[in-house]
């Protein structure tokens, strides 16, 4: 089936925020945002701002009527700053004006006296003295310390990742209205519609039954609107429930990219312990994550290095800490894998220098450690492994040997260009770390025209959730897919929703919808038996591409007559259903548990050239077996790896965020900042299923897709890394991501380096 949105989308008809026609009183907010990063306000000056024509109102922090505060997990996060300001780009005071010009021609006019304060942007330095989010968390299995005297290699190193921007093509954005009785409509390009709600209620001091949020779609996510839209509609909000009017605020895109966190960067350092055979015995990692000012989602974040941090590999003795550092950079949030990469880079790091050591290529550990059924990971859950399938998949699929034997022909016979291959094996939980975040509901009518609706927690991002509800509800009712639609998320037709991410949303409101419809139709199979006469048995009636059948037989009543039949029987058109994954389970006290209903496995086997000259690289192919379970969509499906696969290349290869030592991001713009073009994508992008479809715990055994793909773009750089050697094997390429042309050409020639020549 085709992604319902595929032809608006097209025509240009789908709509976002932006589009929502604008009604004549509308206000147009603008933030006026700091421009240092750590300093204490003496003075802000709103005069001149005021006094420009068409400035209707200048709120600040004193304006809140409830509480000054939107953070999700630590009560730390301000909506307007108060007396002291933490990175630059956090908003001071939000402009109210007739127009969207005026309102940031405004902002220019507010002056701010601040005394500035140490600015750290370093989490090491942030872990030094002791400014950390929330207190670090140890996962322990196993004795390490033992485990090394073992050891036959011991391998020690350090790994760097850096931020990543979001870039969803839609930029952040709200649009409210006041409402009777004080309340108020919300549009909202958020993850998480009841996040934008309840923060809201508590920034205007009033009930959440008093806030609806809407959200029809969002032109792209990726973690970054799962808390990071709260703070623009809760601006609006505030906006019109003082002023009386709709507000509006749409970030340019350089407002975004300033004021918006990112993909945490992450700094670590590991101890890899391995025996003759090079079975991993023992792997300590510490992890430092650049939290930035607040704690928004980075403590979940840290949560997730920790759980991957083993990647799709047993390790019999774990110690692995995770410190979330408190620095002044825009509060870094959630991003596609949220945590996991940057857990897995390390891992692979660790290995690749391993492999180093011991003389072998790193795949030769690689296959030697993957996780088999029946292993169980540092916190305790027992593994379903496809790792091993995955890897002989891939192995006879894309023939492994030749591959690497062509590698090694090509790089005798060339010179100056120099091929490298990688494999990335990957390992990823399902479900949300936090366990009771893993619910959802759904509510399903049925109409008497035989046309149904179906309302659920799932936010439409590009992933295509809701094609996929859609998909649900024609399967239990054994209809056709046009007979339904799929309405906005709105937090008055499904309350208390988990924000849609974790890769979940389908498996979870799918879920819902999956329990709705069947009650439904259970109810619609009495009726349809009542209709066919005193002796037939529901269980004898079922419904078949919108026929009734009698055992086998088909009868002569059609899903209309029969949906109309039971209306006027005053039979329940409507339900509304609630799904809470059962099994899963974690106790943090001991950090060990169930926490993932399943795991997401795959393998991919990357080959890149790079230009030894210049430094610059081509990636040649990427071939992925990718565990789907069975797809219940494979166009969304293998569109969701190939999405997040190039995602995960910009990250390792060519996304750079730039901060300067005052904390003042450099790349601001897409000038500055480079993301993956139609050009950087592999020449070759080949996906093989891996058929595992078993009893689990997916949507119509549809595994999860959303993020883990993403992780295969890790591979890329340990392919340049292994070009790189190949072209000088005393080269001390550090593993610092990403891979930049810049440093591959550093690589290369090492003594030319900067620090070489000083
Ligand atoms: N795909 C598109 N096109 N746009 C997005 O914003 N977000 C990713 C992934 N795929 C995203 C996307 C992230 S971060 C997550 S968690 C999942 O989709 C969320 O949707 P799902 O739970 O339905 O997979
Ligand atoms: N993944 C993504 N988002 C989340 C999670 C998670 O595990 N926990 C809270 N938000
Ligand atoms: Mo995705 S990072 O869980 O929104």
């Amino acid at each position: 089936m085709k992604n319902i949105d595929s032809v608006n989308h097209t025509k240009g008809l789908s709509v976002y925020v932006d589009d929502i026609p604008v009604t004549i009183d509308t206000l147009f907010g603008a933030v006026y945002a700091s421009p240092i990063a750590h300093g204490i306000i003496k003075k802000i000056n709103l005069e001149k701002a005021a006094s420009l024509p068409g400035v209707v109102r200048i709120l600040t922090a004193t304006d809140i009527p409830g509480i000054n505060q939107i953070g999700g997990i630590v009560k730390d996060e301000p909506l307007l700053a108060e007396d002291m300001v933490h990175f630059a780009g956090m908003p001071v005071a939000f402009i109210l004006a007739t127009s969207d010009a005026v309102a940031r021609h405004a902002a220019q006019l507010i002056e701010m006296d601040i005394e500035p304060l140490p600015v750290i942007t370093d989490p090491r330095l942030a872990k030094e003295k002791n400014q950390l989010i929330v207190p670090p968390r140890t996962f322990k299995t196993g004795n390490t310390k033992e485990a090394f005297e073992q050891c036959h290699y011991v391998v020690q190193g350090t790994a760097h990742t850096n931020g990543q921007e979001h870039l969803y093509i839609e930029t952040q954005g709200a649009y409210a209205f006041p409402v009777e009785h004080s309340g108020i409509k919300i549009y909202s390009s958020t993850q998480g519609p009841t996040a934008v709600q309840r923060h809201t209620a508590d920034v205007l001091g009033i009930p959440m039954h008093r806030i609806e949020v809407d959200v029809t779609r969002l032109g792209g996510g990726f973690g970054g609107k799962e808390d990071q839209a709260t703070a623009w509609a809760a601006l609006c909000a505030l906006g019109a429930f003082i002023v009386k009017k709709p507000v509006k605020y749409v970030l340019h895109r350089m407002e975004d990219m300033r004021m918006t966190g990112k993909r945490n960067p992450y700094t670590a350092d590991y101890t890899i312990g391995l025996n003759k055979d090079l079975k991993i015995l023992a792997y300590e990692v510490t992890f430092y994550q650049n939290a930035g000012a607040a704690a928004d989602l980075s403590p979940a974040v840290l949560e997730r290095t920790l759980f991957h941090c083993t990647n799709s590999y047993y390790i019999p003795n774990v110690l692995a800490t995770a410190y979330s550092c408190k620095t002044n950079l825009p509060p870094n949030t959630a991003f596609r894998g949220f945590g996991g990469p940057q857990g897995m880079f390390v891992i692979e790091s660790a290995i690749a220098k391993a492999a180093d050591v011991a003389g072998v290529p790193a795949s030769t550990i690689q296959e030697k450690n993957l996780i088999e059924t029946g292993d169980i990971f540092p916190y305790g859950q027992k593994a379903e492994s496809e790792a091993r399938a995955s890897w002989s998949t891939a192995s006879d699929t894309f023939n492994f040997k030749q591959t690497e034997e062509s590698v090694i022909a090509f790089n005798q016979k060339n010179k100056l260009v120099k091929k490298g291959l990688s494999w990335m094996p990957i390992c990823f939980g399902i479900s949300f770390t936090k366990t009771p975040m893993n619910n959802a509901r759904a509510l399903v009518h049925i109409y008497s025209d035989g046309s149904v609706n179906i309302s659920t927690g799932a936010v439409e991002m590009g992933q295509g959730v809701q094609t996929k509800m859609l998909q649900v509800a024609a399967q239990v009712l054994s209809i056709q897919t046009d007979r339904i639609k799929v309405n906005s998320t709105n937090t008055y037709r499904i309350a208390n929703t988990s924000p849609s991410a974790a890769s979940a949303t389908a498996d979870l409101n799918g879920a819902a919808v999956q329990i709705a419809c069947t009650t439904l139709l259970n109810r619609l199979l009495q009726t349809a038996a009542r209709l066919l006469g005193n002796e037939v048995a529901p269980e004898n009636v079922s419904l078949q591409d919108e026929w009734i059948y009698h055992h086998q037989n088909k009868t002569e009543i059609h899903w209309k007559q029969l949906v109309s039949e039971a209306f006027i029987q005053r039979v329940n058109l409507s339900e509304h259903a609630h799904y809470a994954t059962p099994v899963i389970h974690f106790n943090p006290s001991i950090e060990k548990g169930h926490p993932f209903a399943y795991h997401v496995y795959g393998i991919a086997l990357t080959e890149v050239t790079v230009d030894c000259i210049r430094g610059t690289y081509t990636i040649d192919s990427i071939r992925i077996v990718h565990d789907f379970g069975k797809s219940m969509n494979t166009d969304i499906d293998y569109g969701q790896i190939e999405g997040g696969l190039v995602q995960g290349i910009g990250w390792m290869t060519m996304e750079e965020i730039v901060f300067d030592d005052k904390g003042i991001l450099k790349s601001n713009a897409l000038s500055t900042y480079k993301v993956p073009d139609i050009y950087s994508v592999p020449a070759t992008i080949e996906i093989v299923p891996l058929l595992t479809q078993k009893e689990n715990m997916a949507i119509l055994q549809s595994k999860a897709v959303g993020e883990p793909p993403l992780m295969y773009g890790i591979g890329t750089y340990f392919a340049i890394r292994n070009a790189i050697l190949a072209f000088n094997p005393s080269s001390p390429v550090a593993f610092d991501a990403p891979m930049t042309p810049e440093k591959v050409l550093m690589a290369l020639y090492p003594h030319f380096s900067h620090e070489a020549i000083s």
